[in-house]
């Protein structure tokens, strides 16, 4: 295990976070003390980190608490239950009063920096601590990747319930179905539950 802190100690590359968009569940707090998880894009451009973040529980908690967890993780059921529903109280963890995922194999604890927008606002990430608790071999499983496919399209459909999404759930859950393992499967089985959906 690898715990760091101070901005100055932190190497984003350590927590595999390389150039471009890696996905991850971000962890905030509300006002009132409540723990959220939601998966968002981790950008990194250059020197810059941030996040691209619509209107969402995640957004508003962090324009009243201006921190963000990002938590690596590598449970598809994790992804898929906090982007279409809530993860339950017990799946989070308290450092300094800050919520993290038990699960994450490591996360990074960010300051942000919110530039509202109407309905995306840009938010500058700062690391201010991380830990890694797992580094697993994760070889390359094309069913994971597709659950992470089908929950984008799963988030979007929830919201504009175009037939466009639902087709391109049905391509990623056949990868699913041919490549994925137990988890991965179990994870479609909640889209489609939390969706609204038959899976047959
Ligand atoms: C893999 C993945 C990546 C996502 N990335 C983003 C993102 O970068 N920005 C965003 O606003 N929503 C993103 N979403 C959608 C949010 O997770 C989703 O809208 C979620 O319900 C927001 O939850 P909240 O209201 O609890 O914050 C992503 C979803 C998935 C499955």
């Amino acid at each position: 295990m690898i715990a760091c802190g101070g901005a100055e100690l932190i190497n984003v590359e350590d927590f595999g976070i390389h150039e471009g968009i890696s996905e991850v569940i971000f962890t905030t707090i509300s006002p009132d003390g409540i723990p959220n998880a939601a998966p968002m894009g981790l950008h990194r451009k250059g020197g810059r980190l941030f996040a691209r973040i619509y209107n969402s529980k995640t957004l508003e908690n962090i324009m009243s608490k201006p921190v963000a967890a990002a938590n690596i993780v590598d449970d598809p059921v994790l992804f898929v239950q906090s982007a279409l529903s809530d993860a339950e109280p017990e799946r989070f963890e308290y450092v300094e009063d800050f919520p993290v995922l038990k699960d994450a194999m490591g996360w990074i604890l960010f300051e942000c920096k919110c530039k509202k927008g109407e309905t995306i606002s840009v938010v500058e990430l700062s690391p201010v601590k991380g830990k890694i608790t797992t580094r697993k071999l994760k070889p390359v499983n094309r069913g994971f990747n597709a659950v992470i496919e089908a929950s984008i399209y799963a988030t979007r459909y929830v919201v504009f319930r175009e037939q466009k999404y639902l087709e391109h759930i049905e391509y990623y859950n056949s990868i699913v179905k041919k490549c994925g393992g137990a988890r991965e499967k179990k994870a479609m089985e909640l889209l489609y539950e939390l969706v609204g959906l038959k899976n047959d």
